[in-house]
Formats: structure tokens, sequence, C-alpha cells
């Protein structure tokens, strides 16, 4: 897969994507990352990439020749998924993730300042939100994407079944993990997980999800067991 990045901050994303697992990733040949200041691509003789709002108000505006041109010299034939990171975009979840991670290219634009001029939206395919909450930046929300779609990849992560494992791939949270010791402050590890019963091990683990979901996300069980009662 190839991602491409438009940022204003580069040295924001450049550490996190070059560490660990996505850092594994790229020198496995499994994503290449191309991050682009997008400043680069204003025509101002100031590089300037924001402006004042028509009609007034606070804040300063994106405006939409930088990032159309920046589109324009890196993806001229749209040839990528084409992502703005938004609080008003749609609330990704994981389902998106496994989406997303079915192409080739992504590009996505992390925006900045108080908005961006409403034109630019015209540019791209979809709107994306981490959630209702408003941040300093997209560069945040842009790495949460990255992160969770790279890790998807075939071949990423060593142990295939733990992506699919994992708490939402069905929606259960996922069971309690133990490692050594066996105990700690009179806290034990519960005596089946050391039974070497595999079969009462998976039982156990499974109620144990149930009963953990049914708790902390009411929500979720209940998709959960309409998805299993139809
Ligand atoms: N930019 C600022 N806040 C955001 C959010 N919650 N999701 C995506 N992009 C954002």
């Amino acid at each position: 897969m190839r991602i491409d990045i438009l940022t204003l901050f580069p040295e924001v994303i450049k550490p996190f994507i070059n560490a660990s697992i996505l850092h594994r990733a790229q020198q496995d040949g499994h994503v290449r990352f191309f991050v682009h200041d997008f400043r680069e691509y204003s025509e101002d003789k100031h590089r300037r990439v924001d402006d004042y709002p028509y009609g007034g108000g606070a804040g300063m505006v994106l405006k939409v020749e930088p990032v159309v041109n920046a589109l324009r010299g890196i993806d001229p034939d749209h040839e990528a998924v084409r992502i703005l990171m938004s609080p008003q975009g749609l609330v990704y979840h994981q389902k998106k993730a496994r989406t997303l991670a079915e192409n080739t290219s992504l590009l996505i634009l992390c925006g900045h300042y108080e908005g961006f001029d409403e034109r630019i939206r015209d540019y791209f395919d979809m709107e994306v939100s981490i959630g209702d909450y408003v941040l300093t930046g997209g560069e945040v929300p842009a790495l949460v994407v990255i992160d969770s779609v790279v890790r998807l990849l075939p071949g990423v992560l060593n142990n295939e079944a733990s992506a699919v494992e994992d708490s939402f791939s069905e929606p259960l949270l996922e069971y309690p993990h133990y490692t050594r010791p066996r105990t700690f402050e009179g806290k034990k590890v519960p005596d089946v997980l050391l039974s070497g019963d595999h079969a009462k091990i998976a039982a156990w683990r499974r109620e144990k999800a149930l009963e953990r979901t049914k708790k902390r996300r009411p929500d979720l069980y209940e998709a959960y067991r309409k998805k299993e009662n139809s």
C-alpha cells in the first residue's frame, strides 16, 4: 500500500511512522509512506496556506489552492482514495479500517486552523472524524487511521490471528490477558489458564469476552446478540 500524507507538520507524522510496527511494515515492503508539507504548494511568496474568512469571524481558514495544487502534483490521476480528516466527517470505526485496508493507495489531508475552505471538500472521496471531540489539527487523527489500516495489511502482524481476534473484529471486547508472575500482590492468574486444557481456556475466554462487553459496552453486546440471532 502507498500512503501519502499532506500536512503542515511533517515533524509530527515522521517519528510515529518510523517506529515500531509501522517501521517494520515499511522495511518489509508492505507499505510506503510519502509525507508532504503542503506549504510547498502555496502560490504565495510567504508560503501562506491560510487566510481570513469571508464574512468575518474568528480564526483562519485553510486555502483551497495549496491543497488542490498538492493533490494535482502528488496524485494527478486521482488514483488514491482521498481522505480529509475533520471533526465533521463520519465517525471512524474498525469496519472502515477494514475497507480502507483493501485499497492500494490512500492520500490523507491533515486539516488545521479554524476550518478549511468549503471547496476543498469537492476534491476528496471521504471525510473522516476519529470521534466527537475537536483536536488542534488532523495529524493525530491521520495517524489513528494509518495505524489501524496498516496493521490489517496481510503480513504486517507476525501473528495473523491477532488482527482477527482483536476487539471489534467481531463486535465483542477482548477477554482478559495475563502473563508472569502467577501471583502479584495477592492477585492470582485464573487457574483455567494454567490448566493446559485448550477447549476449556477457549470457553473461558469467550465467556469473559461476553461478560465484559455486556458490562462495559451494552451497545456492542446488543449488536452482537442481534447478529448471532439473525
Ligand atoms: N481534526 C480536529 N479534530 C478532529 C477529529 N475529531 N477527527 C478528525 N480530524 C480532526
